[in-house]
């Protein structure tokens, strides 16, 4: 996700926390809000192509943040086969500058990443402008890593580092000793993630 300048600051919002709803992507109403969102804060231009790509398809990992019916906040992902891994992907995360420091974009990526983690994903990853460094500093307390440096990956020539985020999975071993009459699950993700504990 690439950052768009930063045009100066704005009056914060006062609010409490709590007063925040989040809620999940609900249907073609939430179209405009998530797609003005993003056209306002990230340089890159989305088609609405784009934005129903991942809407449509996965539905329950978008999520919105509201403040008394105000939209100041959304994240969009994906998830999906990559590689022999499944991977859940965060595709756009932002919160409108009044909001920002309150923790609203902490909390609309961790609901992704719940949604992504019981879903059988073994990792979830990300690209940010290197020069971003809330959202560096966002992932990272996530517990997000840099694994790639991308030469020159937006449109305006800026680097961006891949980020990822590697789910513990329990060790086989200890289950095939615990338990003999364990049935062994034939699903790819397990069969992979018995082969390889780590990827790229
Ligand atoms: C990045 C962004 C989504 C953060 O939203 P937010 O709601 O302010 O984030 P949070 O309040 O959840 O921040 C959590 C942590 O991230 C870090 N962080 C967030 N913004 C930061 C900033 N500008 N500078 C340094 N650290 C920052 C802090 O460690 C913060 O914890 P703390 O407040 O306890 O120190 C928001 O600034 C934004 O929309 N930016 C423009 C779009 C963008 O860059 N999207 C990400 C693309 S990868």
């Amino acid at each position: 996700m690439e950052k768009r300048e930063d045009g100066g600051g704005a009056e914060a919002a006062v609010f409490s926390p709590a007063e925040i709803e989040y809620v999940n992507y609900g249907g073609e109403h939430h179209l405009p809000l998530i797609m003005g969102l993003v056209d306002d804060e990230l340089s890159e231009p989305y088609s609405i192509f784009t934005y129903r790509y991942f809407v449509y398809l996965w539905p329950n990992l978008s999520f919105l943040a509201f403040h008394k019916g105000k939209c100041v906040g959304t994240v969009v992902c994906k998830m999906g086969e990559h590689r022999n891994t499944f991977r859940g992907y965060i595709a756009m995360l932002v919160v409108i500058k009044p909001y920002r420091g309150r923790g609203i974009a902490t909390e609309l990526v961790t609901r992704s990443i719940q949604v992504m983690m019981e879903s059988g994903c073994d990792e979830v990853t990300l690209e940010a402008e290197v020069t971003n460094k809330g959202a560096l500093a966002l992932y990272g307390r996530l517990g997000f890593i840099r694994s790639k440096r991308l030469f020159r990956y937006y449109l305006n020539g800026v680097d961006a580092f891949r980020l990822k985020l590697l789910f513990p999975r329990p060790d086989p071993l200890l289950s095939i000793n615990s338990n003999e009459s364990h049935n062994h699950s034939d699903h790819p993700q397990d069969v992979y993630s018995e082969l390889h504990h780590n990827v790229q």
